[in-house]
């Protein structure tokens, strides 16, 4: 098999890649590991920025998310049992996000696909890739028993952040920069009406609390606990019980539902510098990974792949390579960006386990600042509703 753009990983980024690369004509293969079953059905992120709603709005993949998507102009801001709103509209001159969940997209996206009847192969196994540095690179994996191998000019690698992409590259090339947290988010989606019309991100002595929905009848909501903690240590009405001590406030009451899909995700802060070897180029969580706190990942990954399939089009157009060339500081200024605020967002909201009453109080002081100072509550806002670079 030969084709222009081999992209491995059929998430957001690979998904989203593939899209953008056939309306420019562009020729790729998508191989995943998983079933179409898995991936459509992956909960995972939910909060798309601004930029993201433009994005696939202006390549005709926004319409059920323009229909079903919750549009929400603020968040709030639970501490000392008291809400606090972040207002995006004012403080951003009318930006929002959309709730729309990640498995929603990626069914899209699955749906454009095999609907333009464009190559799309589940379930492979064994996928390793060939002379990335040379420039006629190539994919090769098993399936149904045989080896098979896509010739191609380019790979993309969208396979996350456990994918064989990343560690496909010679030793000694790529800087890593990592932070893992010494805790994880215990996360349930419940078949229950949201108790809040909007995302409140609560802090409390006995850890984060965070109330997120789906749609206007399944809750997503999240509890701080220890990194090494076990999901069979919580049923859900231990659950329900942790989330009502933290989430208390006067006039307010959390109302419970049947639970269905319960996890813990570890917690962690890395990239790899640069997003490229060779012939391949990382996009996504193959290339970076942020805490969720400030609901940037999916955003960071459609950003990456909308700049690689520019840059992509200019090469296979004109064979200049400057776009492709520039892919990876390109990216990496927003990287670094959401880096820090979901850092930042991090920790200010959790309860560290080495925290004494100090860091307590400094974490108190900031939330007051944070949500009294309009300057210190633009800055959270335009960094949640996706910060955009004023010089180029
Ligand atoms: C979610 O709805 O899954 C969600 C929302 C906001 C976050 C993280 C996760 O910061």
């Amino acid at each position: 098999m030969r084709t222009q753009v081999a992209i491995v990983g059929a998430g957001p980024a690979g998904l989203m890649l593939a899209h953008l690369l056939s309306r420019e004509g562009v020729d790729s293969i998508v191989i995943e590991t998983r079933t179409r079953e898995y991936v459509e059905h992956r909960v995972r992120a939910g909060v798309l920025e601004q930029g993201s709603v433009d994005l696939l709005d202006a390549t005709g993949v926004g319409e059920r998310m323009r229909r079903e998507g919750l549009v929400h102009r603020g968040i709030q801001l639970r501490f000392g049992g008291v809400d606090h709103r972040i207002d995006f509209g004012s403080l951003t001159g009318g930006r929002a996000i959309t709730v729309y969940g990640q498995q929603e997209l990626v069914k899209d996206l699955i749906a454009i696909r095999l609907a333009a009847d464009l190559p799309l192969v589940f379930e492979v196994g064994d996928v390793q890739l060939h002379d990335i540095d040379s420039e006629h690179p190539s994919v090769s994996y098993m399936v149904h028993g045989s080896r098979t191998t896509i010739e191609c000019d380019v790979i993309a690698g969208c396979d996350g952040f456990h994918g064989v992409s990343r560690d496909s590259v010679p030793a000694g090339v790529l800087t890593t920069y990592e932070r893992v947290y010494p805790f994880a988010w215990l996360g349930i989606l419940a078949a229950v009406a949201p108790s809040s019309e909007e995302l409140i991100y609560c802090y409390h002595a006995r850890g984060f609390a965070l109330l997120s929905m789906r749609s206007p009848s399944v809750s997503r909501l999240y509890l701080q606990v220890p990194a090494d903690e076990r999901i069979d240590e919580w049923p859900d009405t231990r659950i329900w019980e942790e989330l009502r001590t933290r989430l208390a406030s006067d006039d307010w009451s959390l109302t419970e539902g049947p639970v269905i899909e319960k996890g813990i995700s570890a917690m962690r802060s890395f990239v790899v510098e640069p997003m490229q070897f060779g012939r391949l180029f990382l996009s996504g969580d193959a290339a970076h990974i942020v805490p969720p706190t400030g609901a940037k990942g999916m955003n960071l990954a459609l950003r990456d792949v909308s700049i690689l399939a520019e840059a992509l089009t200019v090469f296979f157009t004109t064979g200049d390579t400057q776009l492709l060339d520039e892919y990876s500081a390109h990216c990496l200024r927003r990287v670094w960006r959401a880096q820090h605020f979901s850092w930042w967002m991090t920790s200010m909201l959790h309860r560290f386990p080495d925290s004494d009453a100090y860091q307590t109080q400094l974490q108190l002081a900031q939330l007051a600042y944070t949500v009294d100072s309009r300057a210190a509550a633009t800055s959270l806002a335009e960094n949640y509703v996706g910060y955009e670079w004023a010089t180029t």
